[in-house]
């Protein structure tokens, strides 16, 4: 036994030896198949974007509102995975500038260590949604020639609208958005509005810019039988979710998103895409085409 080693802590060192490679494991978050569509999905159409705008020299910047830390581990094959901002800074043509903005301070430090000395890249700290609108979206000006690929992820209905609407109004932002209908599944469809909680209600009026949600949630409509009220699929809140991304926000293509799916086949989140874009439109489609099945 080492001198300076109580029978304790020899114990935990020889636990740690033996089971080295689960240990090490614990260090990094899995992820499940679903993510791993994301970031190939994300990965190719970041290729062709920035192929498209190096050609017609256009400044191309990628940002990344809820970066995560950057690292993972794959449920299925345990190996280490980049997450969406790592991803981002290996695709070729490479983007020209990167914004990577995170709430969690401790991940805001890995992704520092990792890729914190890049000159073209920029790490925020804090609330995406007033450094979006206050630091980064001013910045991707159309009359001078930037575009910017933003990629929303949140973990579940967290997102800003205004940040949405905002992006649809620049003209320069193709967005990524991931909406959960797992948590609407889980707090927002309820026999009742009034069971939904007032907390619940707030980031669902965020996300959606208005409480219209309730009305279409909530829809109850008339019958021989007096009133009925029929839970919406999860299809009719995609769509529904797809026609507000066109209609309110604002943007001229929004093709229909699609399900991610955990391994027992339920949809975890919708991926959307928006853009102004017609070409955008058609590259998206034909991605789209070979997953969610
Ligand atoms: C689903 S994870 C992102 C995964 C990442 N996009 C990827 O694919 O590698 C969501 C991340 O958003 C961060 N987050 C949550 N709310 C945020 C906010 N308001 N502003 C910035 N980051 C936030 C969380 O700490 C978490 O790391």
């Amino acid at each position: 036994m080492f001198p300076c080693y109580t029978k304790q802590k020899y114990s935990i060192l020889i636990i740690r030896i033996k089971f080295r490679k689960y240990w090490n494991m614990e260090k990094f978050e899995t992820i499940g198949e679903w993510s791993e569509d994301k970031l190939d999905i994300l990965g190719k159409y970041s290729h062709a974007y920035t192929t498209i705008l190096n050609k017609h020299k256009l400044t191309s910047i990628y940002v990344d509102a809820f970066a995560g830390k950057g690292e993972y581990r794959s449920k299925k094959t345990g190996n280490k995975i980049k997450g969406s901002a790592l991803n981002a800074l290996t695709i070729k043509p490479s983007f020209d500038v990167y914004y990577f903005v995170e709430m969690d301070l401790k991940k805001v430090d890995t992704l520092e260590d990792k890729v914190g000395s890049q000159k073209n890249v920029t790490i925020f700290k804090g609330d995406c949604s007033k450094i979006l609108l206050n630091d980064v979206l001013p910045n991707i000006e159309y009359s001078q020639f930037k575009r910017g690929l933003c990629f929303l992820d949140p973990y579940g209905i967290h997102l800003d609208w205004t940040v949405i609407k905002a992006a649809a109004e620049m003209g320069t932002i193709e967005l990524f958005v991931n909406f959960s209908i797992m948590d609407i599944n889980r707090n927002f469809k309820k026999a009742d509005i009034s069971e939904v909680r007032p907390s619940d209600m707030q980031r669902m009026n965020q996300t959606c810019g208005s409480d219209d949600w309730k009305n279409f949630l909530f829809d109850t409509s008339m019958s021989l039988f007096g009133d009925v009220s029929e839970k919406k699929s999860n299809e009719d809140i995609a769509k529904w979710f797809q026609n507000r991304l066109k209609q309110v926000a604002g943007f001229s293509y929004v093709p229909k998103p699609i399900p991610m799916k955990n391994s027992i086949g339920r949809t975890v989140y919708y991926l959307y895409f928006a853009s102004q874009n017609n070409t955008a439109d058609k590259i998206i489609k034909d991605i789209f085409s070979k997953y969610g099945r």
